[in-house]
């Protein structure tokens, strides 16, 4: 029987130098998708999966990020007093169970895959998740669960992957294919930003990862790769050809870059468009828009 998949890390200690002025004061994962923030989708999408143990990595300034997974036992009191029941479901799936959530620091970003290291004694020797809640994901069936299940037939290490186009691979690491079976791959090769035309395919990593411990070993040996970075591919890598091997898992789903300002706006038109009470407005407003800037062409 392979081991359930129970903890996933959170690495959170970027600079998130991408959405400066904003990120001085407040950690990108805190930005608001509609009324919720990023880390509460990757959240979300973890417990779906299954998962139990939720570990951050963090980094100095982060503080919002702890402060929003504690209780707000006044804002309930106050909320109850009103008889704001609607709002007190909404504060209360938020919460989270004692003892569930570990933060620790990464004091230098050296990159995704240091900042994985830094969890590998909470992590001991089991499988684990790894979740960037920069990448939102829409899907029927949350992304990682998707992935969970597909683990259980198959185990090894594997991460998201989605089909981009050519020219934007150099953005991603890249996976070069040994055999394609649909839904799953079976991964020969990885690249972390391939400079452009050296793409292996145009299948790129995405954040979600379920990895075996053999990894956080891999990382203990680690230097930098691209970037000058301690890169989670390479330490992935290392695992083609062992006998749990890498795959690439094709999720059903759409990705949303929210690490980026495209994306960002992109995932809070889609999910705003999602919403039942916003839906009608937005849609009239964005018919408006696009109208206007078509007359002005
Ligand atoms: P990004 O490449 O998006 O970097 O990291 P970033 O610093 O967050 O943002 P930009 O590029 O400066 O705007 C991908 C993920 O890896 C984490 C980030 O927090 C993000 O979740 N990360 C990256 C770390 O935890 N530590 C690092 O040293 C680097």
């Amino acid at each position: 029987m392979r081991n359930k998949v129970t903890k996933a890390i959170f690495p959170v200690a970027g600079l998130g130098t991408r959405f400066l002025p904003a990120t001085k004061s407040v950690p990108k994962e805190i930005m608001t998708l509609v009324d919720r923030p990023l880390i509460q989708y990757a959240i979300d999408e973890a417990r779906a999966a299954g998962i139990k143990e939720f570990i951050f990595v963090t980094s100095r300034g982060k503080g919002a990020l702890e402060d929003y997974f504690d209780q707000a036992p006044q804002l309930e009191s106050e909320l109850r007093k009103k008889d704001k029941t609607e709002l007190l479901d909404v504060l209360e799936s938020t919460n989270m169970e004692s003892g569930a959530i570990a933060y620790l620091r990464q004091h230098k970003a050296l990159g995704l895959g240091h900042a994985v290291w830094c969890a590998r004694r909470l992590i001991g020797n089991e499988p684990f998740a790894v979740m960037l809640p920069d990448d939102v994901i829409a899907a029927e069936k949350p992304c990682l669960q998707q992935m969970v299940e597909a683990y259980e037939e198959v185990g090894g290490n594997m991460v998201a992957a989605m089909e981009v186009p050519r020219d934007k691979a150099s953005s991603y690491g890249v996976l070069d294919i040994q055999e394609d079976m649909g839904a799953m791959v079976s991964v020969k090769g990885m690249v972390e930003k391939p400079d452009p035309g050296m793409e292996p395919s145009n299948l790129a990593v995405i954040g979600r990862y379920i990895l075996t411990p053999n990894v956080l070993g891999n990382l203990n040996k680690m230097r930098a790769g691209s970037g000058g970075e301690i890169q989670l591919t390479d330490a992935i890598a290392q695992e083609i050809g062992n006998d749990d091997g890498v795959y690439g898992f094709r999720f059903r789903g759409q990705r949303f870059d929210c690490g980026s300002k495209a994306g960002f706006l992109q995932a809070t038109v889609s999910f705003g468009l999602a919403r039942g009470d916003l839906k009608d407005d937005l849609r009239r407003f964005l018919t408006q828009v696009v109208a206007t800037e078509k007359a002005a062409e």
